[in-house]
């Protein structure tokens, strides 16, 4: 009845295709029972409960290759281009299907919930990336971070955590990230040993294997979020204050050159996105990234995306390409998803030059630190230019720093926002107007403070009014706990 998926030539029951049994098939550890309902499971005593979980743990190994055995007779039975047009539902009646055969064949027994799971993970190992696909589907997780195939952390709600999934060993991570990278056209192996690439739901990918990755590949996966962080949910989230956000608005609305600065994770991206919203929707944006990330809701967006050479090393196109290129297609603001390196001189360019209103992030620890790594990338692109100049050149470019950063509980704010307010002599001048101040920690952990105002009425206090958005000098206030 399934034939239309299997080979025509290899049947899984036929002798010439059969494995032998397993070694110790029939000896798999039983499940161990649960107790009838209604009724408490006796507590165990030390030495039971450490057999018992050893017996798990036999059991889950002995699960483990049966499950390797049984993917490998599914590659070898399925027909691959008919499973092009099988539906999921078709899909996994087949897998079960051969499976049970070939259970019955090494004679292995196991329980219903045990065969349900095997399927599930079977269908994840000939349709999907294996392990991973439980965690890509879970919506509460936002980071996956493999280090080697048997230590797999998520990130969940801001916190790190090791997670139970494991892959049976190295062959088996490696053959996943040789999926998901050559699905988007890349290698991954000796010669090239790491790899970025963007998943097919969007999710940020970069993996690095071994002999680089000394204990194993290094996987981190950004998982692509559809429901974007408004600037609603992240007044709410605590991310920064109702009056940092009527700032904020201003500041965007009348057209500043922002910078969002920050850690690696600590929510740049999602902060850029935000403040994005405030942009009119009559304006034309366009967008670079290396991974495309920005969802924005303007009508009139144009989305670029680098790209890196391929194998032969050609077909390149930087940031900076893109950056040059956009400068011709009339955009009325720029958005660079991160500015890293020569591109930086262009974004300056652009900032100064009529495309006000342009934002970038970049990585730095606080405002003068955005600074000096601005004035550090414009060196390293070999750009001969005295410190005054190059000075300069920031100090008009730039308007706004905002400061985005993940505090050691896990949580993600906004710690500052300052002002470029010009030179003076050699230096550029910045003036904070709004911070977020700890007062303390609880005994879990939890950091606690609070946002205010540093007392400092904005530098563009006037351009706001003449735009119309007269902020009350209240926001700016001192906040006291
Ligand atoms: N205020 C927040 N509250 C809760 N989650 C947040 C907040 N800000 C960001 N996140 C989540 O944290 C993760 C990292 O955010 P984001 O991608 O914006 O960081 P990033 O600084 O751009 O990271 P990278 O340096 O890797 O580019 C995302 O999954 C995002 O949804
Ligand atoms: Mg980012």
């Amino acid at each position: 009845m399934f034939a239309r998926y299997r080979k025509p030539e290899a049947s899984p029951v036929s002798k010439a295709h059969a494995v032998p049994p397993l070694p110790d098939a029939a000896t798999l550890p039983t499940a161990p029972k649960a107790a009838p309902e209604g009724m408490r499971p006796r507590k165990a005593s030390a030495p039971a409960r450490a057999e018992a979980s050893d017996k798990e743990l036999q059991r889950k190994r002995k699960l483990d290759q049966v499950k390797s055995e049984l993917h490998k007779r599914l590659l070898e039975n399925l027909n691959l281009a008919a499973l092009e047009t099988a539906s999921e539902a078709e899909l996994r009646t087949e897998i079960s299907s051969i499976a049970a055969e070939a259970l019955g064949e090494m004679n292995v027994v196991l329980n219903t919930e045990e065969r349900a799971t095997l399927t599930q993970d079977l269908y994840f190992e000939v349709m999907g990336l294996g392990p991973l696909e439980p965690l890509l589907k879970d919506d509460s997780i936002n980071d996956i971070l493999i280090n080697g195939p048997h230590r797999i952390f998520i990130e969940r709600a801001g916190k790190l955590q090791l997670s139970d999934v494991t892959f049976r060993d190295e062959r088996h991570l490696l053959r996943i990230i040789d999926k998901i990278v050559s699905a988007v056209g890349r290698r991954v192996d000796e010669s090239n040993p790491y790899v970025d690439a963007r998943l097919a739901d969007g999710s940020r990918f970069n993996a690095m294997v071994p002999p680089v990755a000394v204990d194993g590949s290094l996987v981190s996966i950004r998982k692509f979020k559809k429901e974007k962080l408004s600037v609603d949910d992240l007044v709410r989230f605590g991310a920064f204050s109702d009056e940092m956000a009527m700032y904020l608005e201003a500041a965007v609305a009348t057209r500043l050159n922002v910078i969002v600065s920050g850690g690696t994770g600590s929510g740049k991206t999602t902060t850029l996105n935000a403040l994005s919203s405030f942009i009119d929707n009559s304006e034309r944006i366009l967008t670079i990234e290396d991974t495309a990330e920005l969802q924005l809701q303007q009508e009139h967006v144009g989305r670029m995306e680098s790209r890196p050479a391929n194998v032969e090393g050609k077909g390149a196109v930087t940031q900076r390409d893109c950056l040059k290129n956009a400068l011709r297609m009339r955009p009325d603001r720029i958005i660079v998803g991160e500015t890293r390196g020569e591109e930086v001189i262009d974004m300056l360019q652009a900032m100064n030059t009529g495309h006000d209103g342009s934002m970038t992030t970049i990585h730095a620890n606080s405002a003068r630190d955005a600074v000096s790594r601005l004035e550090n990338m414009i060196a390293m692109a070999g750009i001969e230019m005295p410190l005054k100049a190059m000075r300069a050149q920031i100090g008009s470019a730039v308007n706004l720093i905002v400061q985005a950063s993940r505090l050691q509980d896990g949580s993600r704010r906004m710690t500052s926002i300052t002002e470029v307010t010009g030179m003076e002599g050699e230096i550029i001048t910045l003036q904070e107007v709004f911070r977020y101040e700890r007062t303390g920690i609880e005994p879990d952990g939890t950091i606690l403070g609070h946002f205010t105002g540093t007392g400092l009425r904005s530098h563009y206090s006037d351009r706001f009014k003449r735009w119309g958005y007269d902020l009350p000098a209240s926001i700016y206030e001192e906040v006291r706990s």
